[in-house]
Parts: structure tokens; sequence; C-alpha cells
């Protein structure tokens, strides 16, 4: 459940009113739910409540320190994937002993900021990266946290782009490579190996993936008599963006809490999109109409730029009216709604039935919250929006809409072309 409803035929984001946040920003601009948000949270803390575990909130999917801090005021660990995330989770104020980092490709100076940080967790994926933590941590006279990052080969049903347990893909350490690590372990004296990490894929709406991923892991560990201590089994888990019908926390929760139990292990969870993808919207206008003899354009000031997903992934994401006038429904026509970028890809949704819209009309992009702004980029220079968060009654602007000042931000003109 999400807290954007509508009351008199207007979109309202928890008690404040959609259209007024559009006249304190100028669209297009990101608005978050602050009560969504921590519900989800707390949804997958309670269903989870009998092994009390770590839930790492993965902050790629929204890395806004307004939201970062929401969450982790609430109780909640961070999951990052680069120093940038990490100076994030620092600035957010996150205990450091709730920090955990994956990621295949992290550089020396990001290993040593987050030694230095003192952090839970380093989710490793190859060999060499574990010989750099091990030189890293030497140096520096730290001893480091590890989980071994397991790619499980499982398939999950969702986009090829965001499936990541597959033995082909570019994730973990398979089986045998983590055995050799564990009977090597002497090898690494600044390294504790004292967990296994599995991340399979993202927007799964099913549970039958992650109880293969993690009876395998599971019996793995079982089987070579392995001495760990903590099992974190990643995020995934899926959300409605139009007629999904995903598990819930507490049936996800049912399914795998008899083996989890079982297993004596500390559980760590990095869910994203589960906790911010309903908690945000994006709001865009309407800046032209437009007929060709095959379409008709809804022509908005948000684009590909901004929300890259049905772009990338052609994901859909509901598209509604911020304001519906009663009588629009016998209109509703079929449209592509198309942002102004340069490029046929562009668009935020095609072939939708919507109310006949004009110039200066609101549209909600439902489901933004998660790999919506932490996306975005500068494409054909367009300024980055701004971020807002409702906390009941109070709007708070969390990021401002950038300038073209910011656009050119760090760039320069060699003397010899000037
Ligand atoms: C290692 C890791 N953990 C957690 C997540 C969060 O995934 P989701 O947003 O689907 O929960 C991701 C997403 O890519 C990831 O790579």
């Amino acid at each position: 459940m999400h807290r954007f409803t509508f009351r008199n035929n207007e979109l309202y984001c928890e008690q404040v009113r959609v259209a007024d946040v559009a006249e304190r920003i100028p669209t297009p601009f990101y608005l978050y739910s602050y009560s969504t948000l921590v519900d989800h949270y707390r949804k997958l803390k309670n269903a989870f409540s009998p092994i009390k575990p770590l839930i790492c909130f993965s902050i790629k999917s929204n890395s806004n320190l307004a939201v970062v801090r929401a969450l982790v005021k609430n109780g909640a660990g961070v999951d990052i994937v680069s120093g940038g995330e990490l100076y994030r989770a620092r600035l957010a104020g996150t205990d450091p002993k709730k920090i955990v980092y994956a990621g295949v490709g992290k550089k020396s100076h990001e290993i040593a900021e987050a030694l230095r940080y003192g952090i839970f967790f380093f989710n490793v994926e190859s060999e060499d990266e574990l010989d750099e933590i091990q030189r890293v941590a030497a140096s520096l006279g730290r001893t480091a946290n590890i989980a071994l990052r397991i790619n499980p080969d499982v398939i999950p049903k969702t986009h090829s782009y965001i499936a990541t347990g597959k033995g082909e893909t570019k994730f973990g350490l398979d089986f045998e490579t983590v055995h050799r690590i564990f009977n090597n372990r002497w090898k690494y004296p600044n390294l504790k190996i004292r967990g296994v990490h599995i991340h399979i894929g993202s927007q799964i709406l099913d549970a039958a993936p992650f109880e293969k991923a993690i009876r395998k892991v599971l019996d793995f560990i079982r089987a070579n008599g392995i001495d760990i201590d903590y099992f974190n089994i990643g995020g995934g888990l899926g959300i409605i963006y139009s007629i999904e019908h995903p598990q819930t926390a507490r049936s996800f929760a049912k399914k795998i809490l008899p083996m989890l139990k079982r297993s004596g292990l500390k559980i760590i969870l990095e869910p994203g999109r589960f906790i911010s993808g309903n908690s945000g919207i994006f709001v865009t206008s309407v800046v032209y109409t437009k007929r060709t003899p095959r379409k008709k354009f809804v022509i908005v000031d948000g684009a590909m730029n901004d929300l890259i997903r049905p772009s990338l992934y052609e994901a859909y994401h509901k598209i509604i009216p911020v304001k519906v006038d009663a009588t629009s429904s016998k209109t509703s026509e079929r449209v592509d709604v198309v942002g102004p970028i340069c490029e046929s890809g562009d668009f935020l949704g095609k072939e939708r039935f919507l109310p006949q819209v004009r110039r200066g009309d609101m549209l909600a992009v439902m489901g933004a919250g998660a790999y919506g702004f932490s996306m975005s980029s500068n494409y054909n220079s367009r300024p980055r929006s701004a971020e807002a968060m409702v906390m009941g009654k109070n709007l708070y602007i969390i990021r401002r809409r950038e300038s073209y000042k910011d656009l050119i931000r760090g760039e320069s003109i060699p003397k010899v072309l000037k």
C-alpha cells in the first residue's frame, strides 16, 4: 500500500495536494511519501521479526540523503556499492556497523575509505578483490569482515538486465572458488571471512527462486562444513507497477523463515525497490500534444534522463493525471507519453489510454521511487529534477532542481582554445 490517493478527483501525497507541490517547485519533480517509505521497511522488519535480521536498505535504488536518513533513523542499515554511496551513508548518519558493501569493482581508495569508517561487511565478488582488501587492510592495520558473494546459478524470472544470480553474469563467485577460499582462509590474516552473500536479481515476484538459491547455499555450507555466522540473502523483492501479484513481505518470510531459522545463521537483507519503489512518483507537465497520421503524442517535460526505466528495460509505470476531470473518462484516448529528448527511445509510456490532456496539465508516473532519480542523468544538457518529501501535511524540498551552472560544474576550456 502506498499513500498516493485521490480526494475530490485530485491526487494527494499523504495530506498534501500534488498540485500544491507544483506551485512550489516546477515540474518535473520526484515526490516521496515518508510514511510509505517507513511503512515498507517496517513490513519487512515485522515479517522477519522472529530472526531479527539486519535490514540494509539498498541505496542504489534511492540515495537521496533525506530518504536514507528517514530509514536510518527508523533503524535500517545501508547496502552500498561505491565510495560515493559510502559518502552518502555517512552523511545520513548510518551506523558503520550496519553498512554492507557489494560490487564487483571496488577500488583501493574506496576499500580504504570503508575500512577507515569501520563498515560491517565487504561482500566480496572475486579472488582479486579479496587480495586487494587484504593488502589495503594490512597497510592500514585494520581487520575486515568478509562475506563471499556466491553466484548460485539460479534463474529468477525477471528482465535479463536485472537478473544477477545466473552463472553467466559478472556477479559473485562459483561454489568451487568459494570452497577453495574457505580452505585458504589463512592466506588472509587481516580478513575475517564470516559470511556468505547472495543477490539473485531484482523485481522478482515469486519466492521460488529465492528458496532455491538459499537452499543451494545452505546445502553447500553444510556439506562442506563451512564455519560462518552470517548469511546475507540480498534484495530483489518485486513490487506492483501494473498488474503484478508479488509476494508480500509476510508470505515471503513464511516461505524462507524455516530454512533460515534451521541454519542458525544471523541474517542480513538488502531490499531496495521493495522499500522505495512505491514510495515515490515522478510528476511531469504536458508541454504539447501532437497528432500524426499514425499516433497521438503527449509531449511532457520529463524524459528518459529523469526516469530511464521505460527506455532501458521497457519497464511499465502507470501514468495518471494529477487532476481528474469528472467527464474525462468518456474522452480517453490512446497516446504515447514522450519526453523532449532526441531519441525515439525517449518515452515514459506507450499506447496508454489517458483522458484528453491539454498543455500545462500534470501527469504522475507512479512507482518511481526506486531506480528513478538515482539513475537520472544530464543527457541533452537537461538539469536534473528536484526531489521533495511529504511527511503528513508537511512538504520538504530534499533536492533543489539543478541549474544551468550545475550542468557545467567541473568543466573548463583549455587556454589554447580560448
Ligand atoms: C547487491 C545488491 N543488493 C541489493 C540490491 C537491491 O535490489 P532490489 O532493489 O531489487 O531490492 C541490488 C540491486 O541491484 C544489488 O545489486
